[in-house]
C-alpha cells in the first residue's frame, strides 16, 4: 500500500460509497438489519447457524469491515470470502437468490435510494464470482448463467 492509498482524504474521494452517502454507521445498520433476517430465514438460517454458532457478534463485525472496504476502500477487511464459501456444505444457486432477495429488501429499508442502488450492485456482482468459485471448487459449472 503506497502513502496516497492512506491518505483518508484521497481515499474518500475515489471510494465508491463516497460519492452516494454511504458511511460506516450505514454499513453496520445495513448488516445488522440483514442478518436478523438471515438468521430466522427458513432456508438461509440453518447454514449460518450452523457455520456462526454463537460467533455472531464477531461475524456482523467482520462483515460490517467488508462492506466499509469494498465502498469506503478503508481497507479493513482482510480475509477470503471465496475460500469461507467454497467450504459451506451448502450453497446453491438457490440459496444465492434469496440471500440477495433479504438483501435488496434491507438495503432499500436502510439506505437512501443511490447508497441501496450501489449495495445491490456490488453484493449482485460479488454473489455472481463467489459462486462461479464455488461452481469450480467443486468440479462444476453453475446449472443457469449467473
Ligand atoms: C447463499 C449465499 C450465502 C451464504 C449461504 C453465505 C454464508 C456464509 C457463512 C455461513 C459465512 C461464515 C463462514 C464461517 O465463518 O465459517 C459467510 C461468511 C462471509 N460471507 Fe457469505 N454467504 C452467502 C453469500 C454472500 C455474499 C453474496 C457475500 C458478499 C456480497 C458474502 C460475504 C461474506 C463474507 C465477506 C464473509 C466472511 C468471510 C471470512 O471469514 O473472511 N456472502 N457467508
Amino acid at each position: 500500500m503506497n502513502k496516497s492509498d492512506t491518505d483518508p482524504d484521497r481515499r474518500a474521494r475515489l471510494a465508491p460509497g463516497g460519492a452516494v452517502g454511504v458511511t460506516e454507521p450505514m454499513c453496520r445498520a445495513l448488516v445488522d438489519a440483514f442478518y436478523a433476517k438471515v438468521r430466522v430465514d427458513p432456508e438461509l438460517g440453518p447454514i449460518f447457524n450452523g457455520a456462526i454458532g454463537d460467533g455472531w457478534e464477531a461475524h456482523l463485525a467482520k462483515l460490517a469491515d467488508f462492506w466499509s472496504s469494498v465502498l469506503l476502500m478503508t481497507g479493513r477487511y482482510k480475509g477470503s470470502p471465496m475460500a469461507a464459501h467454497a467450504a459451506l456444505p451448502r450453497a446453491e444457486p438457490a440459496d444465492f437468490e434469496q440471500w440477495l432477495a433479504l438483501f435488496r429488501s434491507t438495503a432499500a429499508e436502510v439506505c437512501p435510494p443511490p447508497a441501496a442502488a450501489l449495495f445491490i450492485e456490488k453484493a449482485e456482482m460479488i454473489a455472481r464470482s463467489l459462486q462461479f468459485g464455488i461452481a469450480a471448487s467443486r468440479g462444476v459449472l453453475p446449472s443457469q448463467p449467473v
